[in-house]
């Protein structure tokens, strides 16, 4: 059995857990950030990097105390070291050298975006099947939507992950919150707009769909969000125009421009899994807690004959579990990093 410390610190929320070979989170805790960050439209990196220092030690202290894990029992210390706000993983990475340091525990460098790809394997209960680490659910094709990407990758276990494809432009996410900025709903704006689609009709609004071409993996939402902007101002116009809407427009609004992005995203996985000739489907990050994405993608992979795990809900958003998770692998497989670990942006 290993025992690893997970860290995580890359956006707004600070978050510590305590997960047992690499699939049974034994604490999983997330201070958010959201409160902080909510009355300016988006995270602030000065404001998220002093709330993680003053957030991140006792949320730790915490996590092991639940994990009923003294410092000693644990095997690893895993820590998001990219890609994130270059503040705010400093002092996660800062934290985990520190007490990699201190304890004389091993320290694990772990990419957030191969942890939201794999942070799937966190629903394969322990004994469930699958083998141990969650292995046989690999090799999958893995969409990654969250707030500031959008990419597919194979991955064939959780140490060798290849990108298919990427955005160009917009992050899923990051349309999403656009987009309820756009119609005053708040921020952050995805679970609002999720809300809101549910009362919606999604063909009430024609809205396009961006392919970039029938061979192509990557994925554009800027003209997406334009149309979205320009619906509802009038063309070439960014201001002016919300009044004109009722709630019932805007629920249409939201469910057609929601259609719009879970339409791309599928095609797009659907493409992925079969070029890469996998019969298994992945999604984490943020937008794979999306009601419309998950429903669409189960029906259509069972239509197909694929088979989806979809990452489960509390292990969508940013979270330390995943991070624990994914630093297993690479400690099982003796991927260490050292006191000279430096926190990357991109
Ligand atoms: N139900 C939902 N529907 C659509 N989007 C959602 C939903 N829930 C959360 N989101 C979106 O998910 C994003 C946050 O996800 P996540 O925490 O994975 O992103 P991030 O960590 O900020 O970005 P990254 O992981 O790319 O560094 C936000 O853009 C949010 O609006
Ligand atoms: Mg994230």
């Amino acid at each position: 059995m290993t025992l690893v410390l997970g860290i995580e610190t890359s956006c707004d929320e600070t978050s510590a857990a305590v997960v047992a070979d690499g699939r049974e989170v034994r604490a999983n805790l997330i201070a958010s950030q959201i409160d902080l960050h909510a009355r300016y439209g988006g995270v602030v990196p000065e404001i998220a990097s002093r709330a993680h220092i003053e957030r991140l030690d006792p949320l730790i202290c915490e996590a092991l105390r639940l994990a009923g894990a003294a410092p000693e029992e644990l095997d690893a210390i895993a820590v998001t070291a990219r890609p994130g706000l270059i503040g705010a993983l400093l002092i996660g990475v800062t934290a985990a050298k520190t007490l990699a340091w201190a304890w004389g525990k091993p320290l694990i460098d772990v990419n957030h975006i191969h942890a939201h790809a794999t942070s799937a394997a966190l629903g394969i209960a322990a004994g469930s099947g699958g083998g141990a680490d969650g292995a046989s659910i690999w090799p999958a094709a893995a969409l990654v939507v969250s707030g500031g990407h959008t990419s597919l990758f194979l991955v064939r276990d959780p140490c060798d992950i290849v990108m298919l494809g990427r955005t160009r432009d917009d992050a899923a996410g990051e349309a999403f919150d656009k987009v309820a900025m756009i119609l005053g709903l708040g921020f952050p704006g995805g679970p609002i707009v999720d809300r809101r689609a549910k009362s919606g009709d999604a063909t009430r609004v024609s809205l396009p769909r961006t392919m970039l071409g029938p061979d192509s993996l990557d994925f554009s939402f800027s003209g997406l969000k334009t149309a979205v902007l320009y619906h509802v101002h009038g063309a070439g116009r960014t201001r002016g125009g919300l009044e004109r809407l009722s709630p019932g427009d805007i629920d249409d609004l939201c469910a057609s421009f929601s259609a719009a992005v879970v339409d791309v995203l599928v095609a797009k996985t659907l493409k992925a899994a079969e070029r890469c000739g996998v019969r298994t489907v992945v999604v984490g990050g943020g937008v794979a807690a999306n009601s419309m994405l998950r429903a669409r993608l189960s029906e259509t992979c069972v239509r197909r004959g694929l088979t989806l795990h979809p990452t489960p809900m509390q292990f969508c958003t940013d979270n330390a579990a995943m991070i624990a998770a994914q630093g297993h692998h690479q400690f099982v497989r003796g991927r260490l990093a050292d006191l000279s670990l430096a926190a990357e942006a991109s």
